[in-house]
C-alpha cells in the first residue's frame, strides 16, 4: 500500500502560468490522482496581437501570475502539509522556463520540501490519469466541460501513446506506465505548429487549432485533396511541413475563391482531415503491428473533437482501449506535472536537473 500524499506543482514551459494541487497515491499499476487544485492563468490575448507566442513576455506574465496564483490555492489550503515540489525543467521557451524552476526553488526552501524537475512530455502522458476532486473545495480559474469519453477504466499495457502539441508530435510505445521506447517524431513541424500557421494563413487568430476546428464544421472535408504526408511509409515519424506548403500554394491559386462562400471552412476542414487521417493511421498501424491493448492521446492537440472520434471509431474497431484526457488536462496544466512527478518518485526515476532545459527530450 501506498500512503497517499500531496505534490504542489509548477507549470511555466510556453504561455500557460500553472499551478497544481494534486493528491497522489496508489501503486505504479493503478496510481490514483486528485487534482485539488489546478489553476491555469492563460496568456492568449497577450500573445495574439504577435500571431504566436513572445517568449519575453511570456517570461513577463509568469513572473506577475505566479505569485498571484499561489496565494488564491494557499488561501483554500495550508502548503505546509505538502510532501514535494515539482516544476516543468523542459523542454520549453527557456526563459519561460527558468521562471517557473526559479519560483519553485525559492518556493521549496520556505517549505523546506524536496523540489523534483519534471519533463513537460511526460506530464502529457500522465495527463490521462488525472481527474478533477469534484467537491465544492476544488478551486479552479477555468470552468471545465467534461467529455463523456473519459471513465476510470485502468489503462492496460502495451500501449501506444500519441503526444500531439504546438511543440511536438511523438509516438511511443509503452510496456509499462514509466518504461517505453520512441517509434517516431515529426521531422519539421509539430502538429499544432502546422495548425497555428494554416490558421494564421487563413486570417484566423492564434492560437489557430480550435479556431480551425471551429470553422471546419461548416465546411467539406473532401472538398480539397490535401496530401496525407508520410502516411504510407513503413516508419513512425510524422512531417507536416509539405501539407501545410500545400495549403499554402491552394491558396495562392485560388486567391478569387478568398472570400466565397464555405471556401475557407472547405480549406480547414479538408486539411484538418488531412491531420487526422495521418495521425490515425500511423498510430493504429503502430498499435496493430504491437498488439497493444491501448491507444491513448494526449497534448493540446488532443483537444481536436475530429481527431479523438476517428481515433475512438478506429480502437472500437479493433477492440482496443482509447484514452484521451478530461478536458482540464489537455492544455499545458500543473497537475500533469505533478502525476509525472509521482510517477517518476515511484519508478525511481533519475532526477533531472533543475535547470531550464528547453530541449530535453522523452
Ligand atoms: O500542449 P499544448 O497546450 O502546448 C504545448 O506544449 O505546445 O498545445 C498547444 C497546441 C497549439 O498549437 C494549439 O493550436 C493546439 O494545441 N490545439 C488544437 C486544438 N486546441 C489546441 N489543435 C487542433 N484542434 C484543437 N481543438
Ligand atoms: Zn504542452
Amino acid at each position: 500500500m501506498h500512503k497517499s500524499f500531496f505534490i504542489l506543482a509548477i507549470e511555466t514551459s510556453c504561455d500557460d502560468t500553472s499551478i497544481a494541487l494534486v493528491k497522489c497515491g496508489g501503486s505504479l499499476k493503478t496510481p490514483k490522482f486528485q487534482a485539488v487544485a489546478n489553476l491555469v492563468s492563460s496568456q492568449i490575448a497577450v500573445h495574439r496581437p504577435f500571431g504566436g507566442v513572445v517568449p519575453n513576455l511570456a517570461k513577463r506574465e509568469h513572473l506577475k501570475n505566479l505569485p498571484i496564483i499561489l496565494k488564491k490555492i494557499s488561501k483554500s489550503y495550508k502548503l505546509k502539509t505538502i510532501s514535494y515540489v515539482a516544476v516543468t525543467v523542459g523542454p520549453g521557451l527557456e526563459p519561460a522556463l527558468w521562471t517557473g524552476v526559479n519560483f519553485a526553488k525559492e518556493l521549496a526552501r520556505k517549505l523546506k520540501k524536496p523540489l523534483i524537475g519534471v519533463n513537460h512530455m511526460e506530464g502529457h502522458i500522465y495527463s490521462n490519469w488525472l481527474s478533477v476532486q469534484k467537491n465544492k473545495k476544488s478551486v479552479s480559474l477555468k470552468k471545465s466541460t467534461h467529455y463523456a469519453l473519459r471513465t476510470t477504466r485502468p489503462i492496460r499495457f502495451p500501449a501506444i501513446a500519441l503526444i500531439v502539441s504546438g511543440g511536438h508530435t511523438i509516438l511511443l510505445k509503452m510496456s509499462g506506465i514509466a518504461k517505453w521506447e520512441k517509434l517516431g517524431e515529426t521531422l519539421d513541424d509539430a502538429t499544432g505548429e502546422a495548425f497555428d500557421k494554416v490558421a494564421k494563413m487563413l486570417g484566423l487568430p492564434y492560437p489557430g487549432g480550435p479556431e480551425i476546428q471551429k470553422i471546419a464544421l461548416r465546411g467539406n472535408a473532401e472538398a480539397v485533396k490535401f496530401p496525407r504526408p508520410m502516411l504510407n511509409q513503413k516508419n513512425y515519424n510524422f512531417s507536416f511541413s509539405g501539407l501545410k506548403t500545400s495549403v499554402l500554394y491552394y491558396l495562392r491559386d485560388h486567391k478569387d475563391s478568398f472570400d466565397k462562400q464555405n471556401f475557407k471552412a472547405d480549406v480547414a476542414a479538408s486539411f484538418q482531415q488531412a491531420v487526422v487521417d495521418v495521425l490515425t493511421g500511423k498510430t493504429f498501424r503502430a498499435a496493430r503491428e504491437f498488439g497493444v491493448k491501448s491507444v491513448m492521446l494526449s497534448g493540446g492537440v488532443s483537444a481536436n473533437k475530429p481527431l479523438r472520434d476517428a481515433m475512438e471509431e478506429k480502437a472500437k474497431e479493433l477492440g482496443i482501449d482509447f484514452f484521451a484526457p478530461e478536458f482540464e488536462f489537455i492544455a499545458d496544466n500543473a497537475g500533469m506535472i505533478a502525476a509525472a512527478a509521482y510517477i517518476g518518485i515511484l519508478s525511481k526515476k533519475k532526477k533531472l536537473p533543475i535547470e531550464a532545459q528547453s530541449e530535453l527530450t522523452v
